[in-house]
């Protein structure tokens, strides 16, 4: 598992307690043996999210969402499973030895690039509040009216007007010419003489969602050119990988369900500052594939806000397809000409920029708007060219519905037959299938033995005393569900080899498998509730022989009269003969 040893894995999940882990994250009432509390994976009112200490295993009755403590944090989190590991291991002071999946030079690059970073911005912020260094700086944060409070939660700094400030604080820290040079912030010249990249500069740290610094943008404090400088990229940084503000903003994000996604640097420093949190920077690019999955992590509702000129129309409709095909719910806020978010909430305050947000246009309408300004709709050239801009955009939505709710508004917008649309969709994306499809209700008898499979395998997660039986009346094949067929899989096999495996292990072994984790869970949670489990135990097995003798008749059945059809009389009377040793067996 990414380099990380299983013993070491095992070692972190037992000296972890679910209990305590979840609960520095969300307050968890004690109910009984378990604990309960509102969801943090989905809105509700009343509690259907449950934490067992016997089993080490959360589930939500609710959404479904379930599994061990790694599953909880890296859901919570949104860590990668390696992350979540090590951030654990961490609290339960257990050493993790050296990956072999990021080789060690490559680990200790990245950590040194790391910690030179966070130093250099130690040096900015230093350099931006003492007393010592120039007023001009802290005048200009005043002047772009940056509370202190700010300042602090995003690290904001001043690089000095000196050649060689951060160059020898760094260089007295103990880092080496190589790595200085690799991290961006200092620059070699043709003599080989390195001078610092920022001067004079307001500097902005640009961090991961976790808060790693991952490089530096600046701002000039004049009206000089170029306005923005950003660090080049790095072994750390790639310009387009990240997103400014993503570590103040996430929680709000994914509370909210929703990001407003603004350009520049004030443009989420000043709203975020009026209390609209849920805010990213792109920092002057459109959005790109990598942003847009980070953003996926925590919300599928995106408000685009972007400067009202032209460059921002344009940035704005060059994100629409992407954010389409990610298949997330864009819409589009329009500020009066001239105002950026930065100036807007300054001047208008956050109610009327809440406002702005609430009325945020749906792409649709957005799209058309703009094309409809710039073609004129009553010429057929004009209808023309904006249904060929549209219909690529519509092509990408994959709800059926709502692809022909929009076909059909483009045709009564352009007075153009809705079949016509079709057709010309149709040329944009020849391949294109709808992937809609309405889900089917189960049939009585498969939903009771279902729950049947659901409770048999609940209770020998439960406790191994309930496997034997199991094991002598049925195979892994009588199980239907796929999911619980691989669990039962893993438990006979443990219990064959005598070992005893708990259910936070098990989930485990099934890595990143985040259903059958979250099947696991579920099955015990629902076991937990029932009342005779030894009488449920034995009705189960039952159940489940019955339904086995049924599906059995059925199929001699079928294969008895396949027999009478082609003639093959002694086959025949071999089935029927069959057939009623399984009709005896069967209780109707
Ligand atoms: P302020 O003038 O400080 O309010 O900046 P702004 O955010 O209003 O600037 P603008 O709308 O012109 O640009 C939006 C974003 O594009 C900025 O926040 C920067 O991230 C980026 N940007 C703007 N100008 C430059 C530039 O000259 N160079 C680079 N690399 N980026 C820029
Ligand atoms: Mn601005």
């Amino acid at each position: 598992m990414a380099g990380i040893p299983e013993h070491i894995i095992d070692q972190v999940r037992e000296r972890t307690d679910i209990v305590e882990v979840v609960s520095k994250y969300i307050p968890l009432k004690k109910a009984g043996r378990n604990y309960k509390a509102v969801c943090p994976f989905h809105h509700e009112k009343t509690p259907s999210f449950m934490v067992s200490p016997a089993k080490q295993i959360f589930h939500c009755f609710g959404c479904g969402a379930g599994g061990n403590v790694f599953n909880f944090v890296m859901k919570y989190e949104r860590l990668e499973f390696p992350e979540t590991v090590r951030d654990l291991a961490k609290r339960a002071g257990v050493d993790i030895p050296v990956t072999s999946g990021q080789s060690a030079e490559k680990a200790s690059l990245s950590e040194t690039l790391h910690s030179i970073n966070e130093m250099a911005m130690q040096f900015y912020q230093k350099n931006l509040l003492s007393k010592a260094s120039s007023t001009a700086s802290r005048e200009y944060i005043q002047k772009r009216g940056i509370q202190p409070k700010i300042v602090e939660e995003f690290k904001i700094g001043y690089a000095p007007k000196s050649w060689s400030g951060l160059l020898e604080f760094l260089k007295d820290k103990g880092c080496k010419d190589d790595h200085l040079e690799k991290s961006g912030l200092v620059i070699k010249n043709r003599e080989g003489r390195f001078f610092d990249r920022f001067r004079d500069k307001i500097i902005f740290p640009i961090t991961d969602s976790k808060g790693k610094i991952k490089g530096f943008g600046s701002r000039v404090m004049d009206s000089s050119m170029p306005k923005y400088t950003n660090s080049p990229d790095t072994f750390i940084y790639n310009k387009g990988n990240h997103l400014y503000g993503l570590k103040q903003s996430w929680e709000d994000i994914r509370d909210k369900n929703a990001a407003v996604v603004v350009e520049g640097y004030l443009d989420l420093l000043t709203p975020f500052q009026h209390g609209i949190k849920n805010v990213v920077a792109t920092l002057g690019t459109a959005l790109t594939l990598e942003q847009v999955k980070l953003l996926k992590r925590f919300t599928d509702n995106i408000i685009i806000l972007y400067d009202a000129d032209a460059a921002g129309e344009n940035a704005a409709v060059r994100s629409l397809d992407l954010l389409i095909e990610e298949e997330l719910k864009v819409k589009v806020a329009q500020l009066p000409k001239g105002e950026d978010p930065d100036s807007y909430v300054k001047k208008h305050g956050s109610d009327l920029f809440r406002e702005l947000l609430d009325n945020a246009q749906d792409l649709f309408d957005y799209k058309i708007g703009i094309l409809l300004k710039r073609f004129d709709s009553n010429k057929l050239e004009g209808k023309a060219k904006i249904a060929s801009e549209m219909l690529p955009l519509i092509s990408k939505i994959r709800n059926a519905i709502l692809q022909s709710g929009y076909i059909k508004r483009l045709g009564d917008l352009l007075s153009i037959d809705e079949a016509d649309l079709k057709k010309e969709m149709s040329k944009v994306k020849p391949d294109y299938t709808y992937r809609y499809q309405p889900v089917s209700p189960l049939e009585p008898e498969t939903a009771k033995s279902r729950m049947a499979e659901k409770i048999l395998a609940g209770l020998m997660l439960e406790d191994d005393i309930f496997i034997g039986p199991v094991r002598g009346n049925l195979r892994c094949e009588d199980f239907q569900d796929i999911a619980i067929r691989q669990i039962v899989e893993k438990l006979f096999f443990s219990f064959d080899k005598s070992m005893k495996i708990t259910p936070s292990k098990l989930i485990d072994l099934f890595g990143r498998d985040e259903k059958i984790c979250a099947c696991i869970a579920e099955l015990i949670a629902t076991c937990d509730n029932l009342v005779d489990k030894k009488k449920s135990h034995v009705d189960c097995i039952e159940w489940i022989k019955e339904r086995k003798l049924k599906d059995e008749r059925k199929a001699l059945c079928d294969e008895i009269k396949a027999a009478q059809d082609s003639g093959d009389d002694a086959k025949v009377v071999d089935l029927v003969m069959k057939y009623s040793n399984v009709v005896k067996e069967v209780k109707v």
